[in-house]
């Protein structure tokens, strides 16, 4: 079997007019297997997004490859496509449509049978707890609804590859949650998921593997046991920031 997820040697750059030149992602590179979970952790502008979306085929990147389950995904995005779903954190939801509607749309689009789709969107609004709110309008729903819906939308598509930016953004404890065992019954099923997260205890629960991401570079790449032995420190926080340390040392 392919791995999962190869991505080799990622850069990407943007301009912006007032801050120049932007090495977002700076050579990136990893492998993540089916029955994997990889959590790329990282703080704010590390470049967790801008690596996700060259995943998802959303960005090409300047310089680098990403396959998927063998696919080369630069050369060949469209087939990469039919192989992962993609969870762009809080938006990529439409408004006027309902979280009903939109699993419908995306599964046909991906071409599950009518009775097949019928099937799944039900067993999944159900274990999401998402009958409720099934028929109302997307922009009517509040944030954990909606990334709730987006989280429906991926399970019911169930690709190989799960590719998920921050998924348990802005979520209660009791939703996230939900969302966590979501993406452990995916890995359980032999799924390659790969999230973004800044949050330590949501990498420790869910990843197998983490990649610790610091100006568009992974400074790290471990299990979390290894990342805790190799700093020294227990407590989440302290590893996360010795990692960040080491890296400015270097
Ligand atoms: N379209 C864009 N144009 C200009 N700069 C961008 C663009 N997208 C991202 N950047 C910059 O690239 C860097 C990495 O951004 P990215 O969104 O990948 O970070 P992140 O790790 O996802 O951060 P966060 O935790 O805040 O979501 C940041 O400096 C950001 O400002
Ligand atoms: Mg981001």
């Amino acid at each position: 079997m392919p791995p999962g997820v190869v991505v080799r040697n990622l850069h990407k750059s943007f301009y912006d007019r007032k801050r120049g030149r932007i090495h977002a992602v700076n050579g990136i590179s990893f492998e993540a297997q089916p029955g994997e979970i990889f959590a790329l952790l990282g703080p704010n502008g590390a470049g967790k997004t801008t690596t996700l979306r060259i995943l998802a085929t959303v960005l090409r990147p300047d310089e680098g490859s990403v396959e998927i389950q063998g696919v080369d995904a630069l050369r060949s995005p469209e087939q990469a496509r039919r192989l992962l779903g993609y969870h762009p954190g809080d938006a990529g939801v439409y408004h006027r449509l309902t979280p009903r509607e939109m699993v419908q749309i995306f599964g046909r689009l991906r071409g599950l049978d009518a009775p097949t789709l019928r099937r799944r969107t039900q067993e999944v609004f159900e274990r999401l707890g998402l009958e409720d709110i099934a028929h109302r309008p997307m922009g009517k729903l509040s944030t954990g609804q909606r990334q709730k819906a987006a989280v429906a939308r991926l399970w019911v598509m169930d690709p190989p590859v799960w590719i998920l930016d921050e998924p348990a953004l802005g979520l209660d404890l009791p939703t996230t949650r939900v969302v966590e065992d979501t993406l452990l019954e995916a890995r359980n099923r032999g799924r390659t998921v790969i999230l973004s997260t800044h949050i330590m205890e949501q990498a420790e629960y869910l990843a197998d593997r983490i990649g610790v991401i610091h100006h568009g570079k992974i400074v790290a790449l471990d299990t979390m046991e290894n990342l805790r032995r190799r700093t020294g420190k227990q407590r989440l926080r302290e590893v996360f920031l010795a990692l960040l340390d080491l890296e400015a040392a270097a």
